[in-house]
Formats: C-alpha cells, structure tokens, sequence
C-alpha cells in the first residue's frame, strides 16, 4: 500500500513510494483509460478539489499537473494565475487559512521559498500536499518523472548506468531531487558545473565531481541540462554567457565525448545557446525532452491517484 501522505522530497518519500509511483506510470503509460475509471470507482473524483498553487511562473509543471488532475476527473483549480494576492507579502499561514476554507483534497505547491511545501502540509487538514518546486531545495515530481523517462526510453533500470547532471547545480532543485533520486537507485553521477555553481555535497560513494565537462562527458549513457537560474543568482557566478556556453554549452560536437547512444535530457525552460545547442535539444536521435514532458502527465497523474486512493490501479487493469 501507499504510504505518503504528501509529496514533499525524494529524501523523506521512501523506496517503496518511489517504486509504487514508477510502477503505477508504467500502467497508465499502457493504459491511460483504465486509469480514469479506476479513480472514479476508489475516490468519487468528481467531487475532489485540486487547488494549483504556483507562487513562482510555471509552464510545464503547472500545466501538466492541471491536465492530470482532469484526466483524473477532479475539479482543478488554479488559484494564482499571475501569482496574485499570494505575493503580495500575505503570510504563509495566511495562505494556508485561506487554502484550508477551499477544503482541497490535493495542493500542488510551487514557492520561491525552500521549505514551503512543508510548513503548508503541518498546516492543511484532510490535504495532500504536493511538492512542484520549493525555492532551491527540491522538485520531486521532476525527479520521479525523469526515472520513469529513463525507464522507457533508455534501460528499465539505472544501475551501473552512467548519468551526467550539467549546469547550475548549486541553484537547482531538479538537480537536487535527481541527485537523491539517482544515487539512491545505484546510477554512476557526474555532477558537471563551474565551480562557482556547484553545491557542496556529502561524499557520496556513486557521486563524482567534475568543473571539466569534456572530461564529465567521457562514455555519459544519460545527460540531464540544467537551465542557467539567473533569477536565483545574487552575485555574478560566470564571466559571460557567451564564456559559459563556450566550456558548459551541450554541443554536437561535445556530445561525441559520451557514449555513441547517449540520451540528453533537460526539464526545460531551456535556453538555446546557452546551456544547449539547438541541434541538440532537437536530435531525434539524441533529445528525450519531449517525451519528459509527456511522462510527466502520466506520472503525476499516478501521484494523485496513490495519494488519494493509497492503491494500485493494477486490479482494474484488463488482463
Ligand atoms: C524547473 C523548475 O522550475 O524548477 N523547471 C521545471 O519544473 N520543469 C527548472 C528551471 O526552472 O530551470
């Protein structure tokens, strides 16, 4: 059975959770209808409410949990389109009065502040709290999503597999939750950054380190691009973005240092010439961002369900 009662990290989920998710996106990846019918008979979702709560802007999150909520047949609620009162220097706790009168079933939180998602689910009764990204500590449906992604596309399991993160480590929380996620499965990492934006971490047996990305590179099975967060960036932490690119950029050219199958992975939003040459983002042979997007649906849409039913959907599955 399921055991979370939110979805707040990779780090407090639990394997068992983690594999429940995975498995779960397998079925609805193979047979989405089910799905739905299935949700219908545990939960009554028609009469669920699933408020979005996106302090910070949001494309591919905030869209793909709306269309998964629906999917799933709940009322979806987005509450702060253009971020709003939320803002507005309205208290957490206020926020989560205001929340409570709305008795939501599911919140999908997005905040500048790490830790948020959190101090929310202590807060909320009856409500499961779902992580989409707290400040800069951790993303974990972005995490879940890139496993599920890697799975599918790449090897159904990443043991031994060699899996390169390049970028703004130190800003990101997708990195965060991918790290967690990924050393904890037993993936070889390369952690790629400018010393500048790399985080320090604990010594990780299956974690090496690297500022030389040709060298990081070397035979990579998996890449996964961060964005450059200039938004999160007090100070300047690289010379110029024409500097960056030129030592940290994913080119075709750079790409030929991994592996001849190499999977390149980015959660988007990307910047082109920046962090990635278009002809990559774009290789049909290369670039799985695209199918992240479209695993994320699915994903999410399993996250909602265990969250709110605590079973598998396997027993309605047609044999
Ligand atoms: C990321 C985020 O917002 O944390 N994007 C996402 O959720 N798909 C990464 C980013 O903003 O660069």
């Amino acid at each position: 059975m399921f055991q979370s009662q939110h979805i707040l990290s990779i780090a407090t989920m639990g394997m068992g959770d983690i594999d429940f998710i995975l498995r779960e996106a397998q079925y609805i990846d193979k047979q989405p209808n089910y799905y739905h019918d299935a949700m219908h008979r545990e939960v009554n979702s028609g009469k669920k409410t699933q408020i979005n709560l996106f302090i910070e802007n949001s494309t591919r999150t905030a869209r793909s949990f709306e269309l998964a909520g629906k999917k799933l047949g709940l009322d979806v609620i987005d509450l702060a389109p253009n971020a709003s009162s939320f803002s507005k220097g309205e208290t957490l706790l206020d926020t989560a009065l205001t929340l409570q009168a709305m008795n939501p079933s599911i919140l999908v939180l997005r905040h500048p502040e790490s830790g948020a998602a959190h101090f929310l689910s202590q807060k909320l009764h009856d409500c499961a709290v779902i992580n989409g990204g707290d400040g800069t500590h951790e993303h974990p449906s972005q995490a879940l999503l890139d496993l599920a992604t890697i799975y599918k596309f790449k090897n159904p399991d990443v043991r031994g597999l060699n899996i390169a993160i390049c970028g703004d480590i130190a800003h990101s929380r997708v990195a965060r939750s991918n790290i967690e996620l990924l050393r904890q499965k037993g993936a070889n990492l390369r952690l790629i950054a400018p010393k500048t934006l790399m985080p320090r971490l604990p010594n990780y047996p299956n974690v090496q380190i690297f500022t030389d990305m040709n060298k990081g590179l070397a035979g990579a099975d998996v890449i996964m691009m961060l964005r450059l967060q200039l938004e999160r960036m007090s100070n300047n932490f690289i010379p110029s973005l024409a500097e960056y690119y030129q030592y940290y950029g994913l080119t075709q050219q750079r790409l030929k240092i991994a592996d001849s199958e190499v999977k390149v992975m980015h959660p988007g939003p990307m910047n082109r010439g920046v962090e990635i040459e278009s002809a990559v983002a774009d290789s049909l042979e290369n670039s799985l961002i695209l199918q992240q997007v479209e695993m994320g649906v699915k994903v999410r849409m399993a996250i909602i369900y265990a969250l709110l039913s605590r079973k598998s959907m396997f027993e309605y599955m047609p044999k």
